[in-house]
């Protein structure tokens, strides 16, 4: 058995960590693909997918684990699936879930799935008429990716007005030719992933994600400073989730939905229900970062069951205690992150116990260097982890580090 991960990130690195402790696989047998700083052997290097495919194929490659969206939506999974290797992540079609936000809210409205109310605007003339439909002001998505930078939540109409202009004008290329005018919801956010294999489909609890940069959720957007698992749910809101759940199933099954892989559903638990924001057809980063961190089991065991469509067969089972993940950045994420500053004391991390995944980071002759944003996920479970993540956030030393001080379950 030889798997081929594809992702930089630390989202990958914590796919990594679980995977090459599975019992399927010797120590040499997983490659990589656009790796980052945690795995820079076994590395293939490709001009496009298909030379990607050919040469995985030849080494003997039996899975492809995609990490990130755009590859998925750029249909390396179609590509992968020409060449007879099996995959857990989307087909470009299914995709479109994550990469149009249009196509996303068709296929809700289809199966009726709760969703805030939108308008698409293909041209600036609509936009005055649109907004006009709106008591408070809508937000701006670009209707297809923009790196996580997509989304715009105005304060006044004239700004929601000039960002709609600047989308449409533009600012994200293609991405936001198509625009969606939708109504702000108000609420708690809610991250569930949810494993897909053709048939059935099994989804963890959810996870939070801490996405603001600063404490009690002031400040930026972000793509997620931290994260917890599982988070406490109510009766009334266990219940919502479960409803979505199946509705999503059946979506998926009347759809004849022919992926194996991710859905990833964005929700916001209003006081009168759940509602879908949006959709990823990939593991949310930093929730997974927990999630895996909590799971017992053999993830490869999963993944393979996904492939023979039997993910029927597997029952999750995860740890007592929760798990949680503070992300520490570099001053200046999410817009202009400083880079270049070398990182220091990361061995402070094993004294605690605590697991260090890499993001934004460049090894340099033994050193380590910030190199993004989001530069390092501090991860651990159990009753005192939070007191020993904060140890060592603490001791590991890189200029410019900021991080959330108030990650906790919620
Ligand atoms: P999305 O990429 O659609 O999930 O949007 C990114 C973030 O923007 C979400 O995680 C929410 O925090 C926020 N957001 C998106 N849509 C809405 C909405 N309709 N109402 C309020 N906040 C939203
Ligand atoms: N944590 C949000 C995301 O991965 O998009």
């Amino acid at each position: 058995m030889k798997i081929l991960l594809f992702g930089s990130g630390a989202r990958e690195h914590a796919l990594y960590e679980t995977l090459k402790n599975s019992k399927l696989l010797g120590e040499n047998d997983i490659y990589f693909a656009k790796t980052g700083a945690f795995a820079p052997f076994n590395v293939i290097e490709f001009c496009d997918y298909y030379e990607l495919a050919k040469k995985a194929r030849d080494i003997g490659i039996n899975l492809l684990i995609v990490g990130p969206e755009a590859p998925l939506a750029d249909g390396i999974c179609d590509v992968f699936l020409k060449f007879k290797i099996n995959v857990i992540g989307a087909n470009s079609y299914w995709a479109q879930l994550e990469s149009s936000k249009s196509f996303a809210k068709s296929f809700m409205k289809k199966f009726n799935i709760k969703t805030a109310n939108y308008f698409l605007i293909e041209d600036i003339s609509q936009i005055d008429g649109a907004l006009l439909k709106f008591t408070n002001p809508p937000v701006i998505k670009a209707d297809g990716l923009a790196q996580g930078k997509g989304v715009y939540l105005p304060k006044t109409f004239e700004e929601a007005k000039n960002v709609a202009k600047d989308f449409l004008g533009g600012k994200f290329g293609n991405s936001s030719k198509k625009i969606i005018l939708e109504q702000r919801l108000f609420g708690r956010e809610l991250s569930v992933f949810s494993l897909w294999d053709g048939k059935t489909l099994k989804s963890f609890s959810p996870a939070c994600d801490f996405k603001k940069l600063l404490d009690d959720d002031k400040g930026e957007n972000t793509g997620g400073m931290g994260s917890a698992y599982p988070c406490k749910l109510s009766d009334f809101e266990l219940n919502e989730v479960n409803n979505y759940l199946k509705k999503l199933n059946d979506a998926l099954s009347l759809s004849k939905a022919d992926f194996c892989g991710v859905v990833y559903s964005g929700l916001m638990m209003c006081n009168e229900g759940l509602y879908v924001l949006e959709y990823n057809m990939r593991f949310g980063d930093p929730e997974i970062q927990s999630v895996l961190d909590n799971f017992c089991g053999d993830i490869l065991d999963v993944f393979l069951k996904m492939v023979d469509g039997k993910l029927d067969e597997i029952d999750f089972k995860f740890k007592e205690e929760p798990s949680y993940c503070v992300v520490l950045a570099s001053c200046g994420y999410p817009f202009s992150p400083q880079t270049g500053c070398e990182i220091f004391n990361l061995e402070a991390a094993k004294k605690y116990g605590v697991k260090v995944l890499l993001a934004g980071v460049k090894k340099l002759e033994g050193k380590y260097y910030t190199n993004g944003g989001r530069v390092l996920s501090l991860v651990k479970s159990g009753k005192n982890a939070l007191l020993d993540i904060y140890k060592a956030a603490q001791e590991i030393k890189f200029d410019g580090k900021i991080y959330r001080k108030d990650i906790r379950l919620r």
